[in-house]
């Protein structure tokens, strides 16, 4: 029986193992994590992530050939292909500091790998790292040779976290790479097998290391592109009359754009899209490209400006302020069918709306009150780096609270800010919420889910992104 292990129990390892270990049988799939709680949940019937489908999953196979377990060293001693998914934060301090990829947790997992490997071994890069990361952990994991032999093959995740079970089953790639000698070919044909068991062959794609290295970073810039540059049309259009799903209609039917990934929004949040390109952004500086540095940096200005230009909006509309007036934030997480907050713009437009002294009730149906005030209250980039949290202390904000309905939300407030597209904000009784709510009664929709039409009918004031008042 081929064994594997997968080192990261978290948004990623999680899902990914579980629909291994369902699709093939005759495979053991150990995921382990040096996070005691977090694999306690795993084995628990509360998952510690919400993904549509994924407990019917591990359901099926948890205790027969999917294990959860905080015993690292052991699942990885015995494996034959060791998947690495650990987080792969931007630096917060030192070398590169806000931009470059830190690797620490990628290399302490490389060095225990060495450590208790008493067998060849196959290790996967599964998390996102830096175009040449493979040559780093080669040296790593060959520092104290005991003729163990190690391949190193680079097989990046490209599952949005929502959908994430429904992209494992059915994904559009799977990209492979690794080294073009006998040995390199041997073992990304045994990491081919396992993922053949679903996935039809000629979407299995097998490449370099750096070229799979370096497309995962090169999907996510593209993708993040894509929204920045739909949101900078959603400005000028804002300022012409244009309206912008109008426009992306009009550009996406022609085949050669398609029409997915361009609506306009508040700004694209996530935990990778940001960290990823500030990625691409250093390595692009570190080879003496400034003016390729320069190009995709501007995504995350304009992202930036997205966030910020919301906020001014909805201060300017409400008479220039915003002091002591109830805003209620509709949605946190960082997009629907998920309960992850990590970069959501709903931090940065909370943020902007507290900077301007609101009092701000935020309802979401899949995050915490501990989480949004964690949030709210964490140095920019903390977020991913354990060791800066401070777990069960999460800062008391004054002026925000955390409710469990949207009604409640909304009670009395001034003005309603839609920043996550669930689709129960778009089924709720507006007119129930106009009555209770002060007037002028203002609707600034961050996700174009509402009927603007319908709204203003009722007595709304209603700003959308992109389109005429
Ligand atoms: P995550 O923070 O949810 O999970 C990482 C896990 O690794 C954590 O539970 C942490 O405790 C564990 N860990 C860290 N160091 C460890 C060590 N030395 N030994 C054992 N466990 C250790 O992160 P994630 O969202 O799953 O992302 C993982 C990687 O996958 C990142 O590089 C990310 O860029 C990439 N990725 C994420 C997504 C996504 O949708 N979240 C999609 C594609 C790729
Ligand atoms: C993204 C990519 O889609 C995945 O392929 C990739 O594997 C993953 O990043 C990763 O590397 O982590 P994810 O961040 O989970 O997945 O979710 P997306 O659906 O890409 O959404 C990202 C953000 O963009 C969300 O805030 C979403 O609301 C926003 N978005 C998306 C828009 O504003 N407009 C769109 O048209 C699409």
């Amino acid at each position: 029986m081929v064994k594997i292990c997968c080192i990261g129990a978290g948004y990623v390892g999680g899902p990914t193992m579980a629909v291994i270990a369902l699709k093939c049988p005759q495979i053991e799939v150990a995921v382990v994590d040096i996070s005691v709680s977090r694999i306690t949940a795993w084995n628990s019937d509360q998952l510690p992530i919400y993904e549509p489908g994924l407990d019917d999953v591990v359901k099926q196979c948890r205790g027969k050939n999917l294990f959860f377990s905080a015993d690292v060293e052991k699942h990885v001693s015995v494996a034959d292909i060791i998947f690495v998914s650990v987080n792969t934060p931007t630096k917060t301090q030192g070398l590169g500091a806000g931009k470059a990829a830190d690797l620490t947790y990628w290399e302490s997992a490389a060095r225990m790998i060495a450590d208790v490997s008493k067998s060849d071994k196959i290790v996967v890069e599964k998390s996102t790292v830096p175009v040449k990361t493979a040559e780093a952990i080669e040296k790593i994991l060959t520092h104290n040779s005991k003729g163990i032999k190690f391949q190193i093959l680079s097989n990046p995740e490209f599952l949005a976290e929502g959908t994430a079970i429904q992209d494992l089953f059915n994904p559009d790639r799977v990209l492979i790479g690794g080294r073009e000698t006998p040995e390199g070919t041997k073992a990304i044909q045994a990491l081919k097998d396992v993922y053949a068991h679903w996935v039809p062959v000629e979407r299995i794609l097998c490449t370099n290391l750096w070229s799979a290295e370096l497309s995962k970073l090169a999907a996510n810039a593209f993708l993040a592109q894509r929204i920045s540059s739909v949101n900078a049309m959603s400005a000028l259009c804002e300022a012409t009359g244009a309206d912008v799903s109008q426009v992306s209609h009009s550009i996406g039917t022609d085949s050669r754009i398609g029409p997915k990934f361009l609506n306009a929004s508040v700004g694209f949040g996530g935990s990778c899209f940001q960290k990823d390109i500030l990625n691409l952004v250093y390595i692009c500086q570190c080879n003496g490209l400034p003016e390729v540095a320069n190009y995709w940096k501007q995504v995350i200005k304009v992202n930036d400006y997205q966030k910020s230009r919301f906020v001014n909006r909805v201060v300017s509309s409400m008479f220039n302020t915003v002091s002591g007036k109830k805003i209620a934030v509709l949605g946190f997480a960082f997009k629907k069918d998920t309960g992850d907050t990590r970069e959501t713009p709903a931090i940065d437009v909370c943020k902007g709306l507290l900077g301007d002294k609101a009092r701000l009730s935020i309802y979401d149906p899949q995050v915490t009150e501990g989480q949004i005030r964690r949030d709210l209250s964490m140095k920019k980039f903390d977020w991913d780096h354990p060791i800066h949290l401070q777990p069960n202390s999460p800062t008391a904000i004054k002026q925000v609270s955390v409710v469990w309905d949207a009604y409640e939300a909304v009670k009395d407030s001034h003005g309603i800010c839609i920043l996550t597209e669930w689709d129960e904000f778009k089924t709720l009784d507006y007119e129930r919420i106009y009555q209770n709510m002060q007037k002028p009664a203002f609707v600034f929709d961050g996700r174009n889910i509402v009927n603007a039409d319908k709204l203003r009918q009722i007595g709304f004031i209603v700003y959308s992104i992109g389109k005429p008042l």
